[in-house]
């Protein structure tokens, strides 16, 4: 049955740009599962964007001498550039600044205040007299309140692993100017979480979600407090309420939001305003969001309380795919520290299948995992080169040499074909389940055992001896038969990781219509139209060692840690 599915990826910061460790955990998997309900046939939307709120971006800003707007349009655009490269399917790729984000995100605050789920409290926050301004954890710096640690952070100490809260610091400092804080009054507004624990306990009781965000969702709902959803800052959505200048929504309050303002613009840039309803108001949607795994509560907690909280049923979330991390060569991914792959840099040199293949190989699914040059040149060689595009080379330029590149019907059928197919047709099967369950890596595994069978089958058969005898060459082109038969199962399979392989083989195969519409209930038919093929093309180079050596090194001596 066709279904409605609102796929999100997690709003990406626009502090900094984009790399292969984001790209693993909440994005990739959502565009390969995106694709694949799409080749389902199912209604899908695919939303994703900038988060350019908050102290990341004007902390981010200020050390690079910008206003954060300047800042974030910079990122904004950069990254978006990039998933166009990385040819993803986005139906829109939003930020938090457009203008149509303000009213959803000030009426969330409005609706909840008046809901009774809002209260306003006055805390002691530390402000900086030189710059007149309140100044949050991660500007500060001060001696630990525990161990009496110097320079320790605003919020734990790394010296003791104490937490604490900045005004706890002795002697706390502003980390850009170093001028003492002193501490000050100030009104903000807390949302009271404590009072949806119920309702989401209930609500998350019927959800099997992966055990990583179920534990991590146990534990948390145990201690539900008031938050405060304020700060005092200039850089944010206005609190819609008088005299509360220099404050403003927190940006994990407007964040979320942001998924169903994107919907919106995505609907106006549709010329049809009100098309976004048709996801967000619908029990019926299935609302997935890929996430990293550090924003579990602020998907499975905090932002359906909102949700529940307000005079609009927006539908809450059905499945959050959370990921773990992507390590680069046994280091997390820092811009700062040199430890980083230029996608820009990347991209001349290798393909963007290669790399979308060696991710959804690699996916961090259910423990953190790592991109090492060595181990992607060697997936690279022996998988891509070596299994798949070694089957669909043999296959074609055998085609050429034998069969005028003309598919002819199979005669004389033998259980080793017939079996073949069956294999081919189960596994197709499997893959769509895997997908379906968010398990990629089990789908690309599933992949490379159809290119696998598809090898060892070609030499079983041997084609190439049948071909010497008149007598055997309707049993070669029924081989040739089944070995297209398998390519076409592959290269709808390919689709969902490696978009732009799959439709130059679905091309070579002769069909003329797009590969989506195509989709998974093309293969029912039975045969392949005698069609005629078209040339064959090399569908991946072989990666020679200098090639990764020079990226290697260049990582090696680009960063700032030894
Ligand atoms: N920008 C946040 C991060 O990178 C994620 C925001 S997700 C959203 O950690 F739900 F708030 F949009
Ligand atoms: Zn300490």
């Amino acid at each position: 049955m066709k279904k409605k599915y609102l796929v999100t990826s997690a709003l990406l910061y626009s502090n900094g740009t984009l790399h292969f460790g984001h790209l693993a955990g909440a994005y990739l998997p959502a565009d390969c599962f995106s694709r694949a309900m799409r080749l389902e046939k199912h209604d899908v939307l695919y939303i994703s964007g900038s988060d350019e709120y908050g102290v990341a971006i004007t902390l981010s800003a200020e050390k690079a001498k910008k206003t954060p707007k300047e800042h974030s349009d910079l990122f904004h655009k950069e990254n978006k550039e990039l998933f166009e490269k990385l040819n993803f399917s986005f139906d829109h790729y939003s930020r938090t600044t457009w203008e149509g984000h303000i009213k959803p995100t000030q009426t969330f605050f409005s609706e909840l205040l008046e809901n009774g789920y809002i209260e306003e409290k006055v805390t002691e926050q530390l402000f900086s007299e030189e710059d007149q301004r309140f100044l949050a954890d991660r500007y500060v710096e001060g001696i630990c309140p525990k161990c009496g640690a110097k320079e320790a952070r605003g919020d734990e100490c790394i010296v003791c692993g104490a937490s604490y809260e900045a005004t706890d610091l002795i002697s706390p400092k502003s980390k850009l100017t170093g001028s003492d804080l002193v501490k000050k009054p100030t009104t903000n507004w807390f949302m009271r979480f404590d009072l949806f624990k119920e309702k989401l306990t209930s609500w998350l009781s019927k959800k099997d979600w992966k055990p990583n965000v179920v534990n991590f969702v146990q534990s948390y709902i145990e201690d539900l407090k008031p938050r405060a959803i304020t700060r005092d800052s200039d850089w944010g959505v206005k609190i819609p309420l008088e005299n509360t200048e220099g404050k403003v929504l927190y940006v994990w309050f407007d964040a979320p939001i942001g998924y169903i303002s994107a919907t919106q613009e995505w609907a106006k840039l549709n010329k049809d305003p009100t098309a976004w309803e048709r996801y967000w108001l619908d029990p019926e949607t299935r609302l997935v969001n890929f996430i990293g795994k550090d924003n579990i509560p602020f998907h499975a907690i905090f932002f359906p309380a909102m949700c529940m909280g307000q005079n609009t049923p927006y539908k809450l979330v059905d499945d959050i795919p959370a990921n773990e991390f992507l390590n680069l060569e046994g280091k997390q991914f820092s811009k700062s520290a040199g430890w980083t792959i230029d996608i820009h840099q990347f991209l001349k040199d290798f393909d963007v299948d290669q790399i979308r293949y060696y991710l959804a190989a690699n996916a961090p699914e259910t423990s953190d995992a790592e991109f090492s040059w060595k181990e992607f040149q060697t997936k690279c060689n022996t998988e891509l080169v070596g299994k798949f595009g070694n089957l669909v080379n043999r296959t074609f330029v055998f085609s050429k040499k034998h069969c005028d590149l003309t598919v002819s019907s199979p005669s004389e059928e033998e259980d080793v074909d017939r079996n073949f197919i069956k294999d081919i047709k189960q596994l197709t099967e499997d893959y769509r389940k895997a997908v379906s369950q968010y398990r990629l890596r089990k789908a690309v595994q599933i992949f490379m055992e159809m290119c696998q069978i598809g090898n060892v089958y070609f030499d079983h058969k041997k084609p190439w001896v049948d071909a010497k005898e008149l007598s055997s060459v309707p049993r070669m082109k029924t081989t040739i038969y089944h070995l297209l038969d398998c390519l076409r199962h592959l290269s709808i399979v390919a689709y969902p990781v490696m978009p732009k392989t799959a439709e130059k083989l679905f091309n070579m195969l002769g069909f003329k219509e797009d590969l989506l519409t195509y989709g998974f209930e093309g293969l029912n038919s039975e045969l392949l139209p005698l069609q005629k093929l078209l040339a064959p093309e090399i569908l991946f180079k072989k990666l020679e060692d200098d090639l990764i050596e020079k990226h290697h090194q260049e990582l090696l001596s680009g960063s700032k840690i030894s």
